[in-house]
């Protein structure tokens, strides 16, 4: 597969072997980051990220990833302050943007916007999120941090928790999952389930999926449990979140039946469904997660621009 110009909107439009060949350049990026401190891959190219919605993790981690190959990032971190404000399309911004920079990154509120992006735009266009749909550079930070953890993915036991209705990180990861022999648990209010297009995809593709509201009762079966935050700003009717607001929690003790070994992860940001006592047990490990999306986005923003020869 030829990485030059490509663009990364969904992790459907990937295969095993492209997700296996990211984390890979990745570890070979991580590693060679630790040794010189700073490289210089990309030096001479500009990075655009349009954040349509608010961001801390994704943009500043695409911004560092950027700033660590050498090269520079021009962007905007709020549409207020942009002409979309007096009424430009979406389009017109692309075709402008394009202009000025040799990769885009862009988060949106509405599903489908990254993809309309790569069909305007002659540059590759990254998805950092579109609405409820897909986040899939989150999905390969995921997966890599799963894989250094744990040295696999294959023959792990995997337990999705919270809003698997409206969280995109979940939906991508779920989908990327269903590339490995895992065993996965779908753990949600009833109101708050993985859409069932999504479960029977998983299904038809072979993996072992269970779907149950109950957190205490499945933590001793898992090795990852990958907590997500409820989607506030998702929800058509504030009645409808009020329904589910508060409704899990992962604390000491909840997790007082897990494996030593089980590991807690988290896209970020969380609000209250990982008590901060959990931070300093040996299961947390979404700040080392955090960590892992400056050498995954080093190595989707060195490949789909073409500058990573040699690594
Ligand atoms: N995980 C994630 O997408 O975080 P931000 O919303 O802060 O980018």
């Amino acid at each position: 597969m030829d990485w030059k110009g490509r663009d990364v909107i969904s992790i459907r439009d990937f295969s095993k072997e492209d997700v296996e060949f990211v984390l890979s350049v990745a570890e070979r990026l991580e590693e060679e980051l630790a040794k010189k401190g700073s490289l210089d891959y990309a030096r001479g190219k500009i990075l655009a990220t349009l954040f349509f919605e608010p961001s801390t993790r994704t943009r500043l981690s695409f911004e560092s990833a950027m700033h660590r190959l050498g090269g520079s990032v021009i962007g905007f971190s709020s549409a207020s302050s942009t002409s979309v404000k007096k009424g430009e399309s979406l389009a017109d911004t692309i075709k402008t943007v394009e202009q000025y920079g040799d990769v885009i990154v862009i988060r949106h509120p509405m599903e489908g916007a990254a993809r309309l992006a790569a069909e305007v735009a002659e540059v590759p266009v990254i998805n950092a999120g579109d609405g409820s749909n897909q986040h899939p550079t989150q999905t390969l930070l995921d997966l890599y941090t799963i894989k250094r953890t744990f040295g696999r993915i294959d023959g792990l036991t995997i337990g999705l928790l919270g809003d698997l209705k409206y969280g995109r990180t979940v939906h991508s990861l779920a989908e990327a999952l269903a590339f490995y022999d895992v065993e996965l648990y779908l753990i949600s209010p009833e109101l708050l389930r993985m859409p069932k297009h999504i479960v029977d995809d998983l299904r038809e593709k072979g993996l072992t999926v269970h779907e149950t509201t109950d957190l205490e009762g499945t933590i001793p079966e898992l090795d990852v449990l990958y907590v997500t935050r409820i989607q506030r700003e998702r929800f058509p009717d504030e009645e409808e979140y009020l329904k589910v607001k508060g409704s899990y929690q992962v604390n000491l003790s909840t997790l007082k039946n897990a494996k030593e070994s089980l590991k807690v992860m988290h896209p970020l940001p969380r609000v209250d469904e990982i008590h901060p006592e959990v931070d300093k047990s040996g299961h947390a490990l979404y700040f080392r997660q955090v960590f892992s999306g400056v050498p995954v986005r080093m190595a989707l923003l060195g490949l789909t621009l073409g500058v990573l020869e040699g690594v």
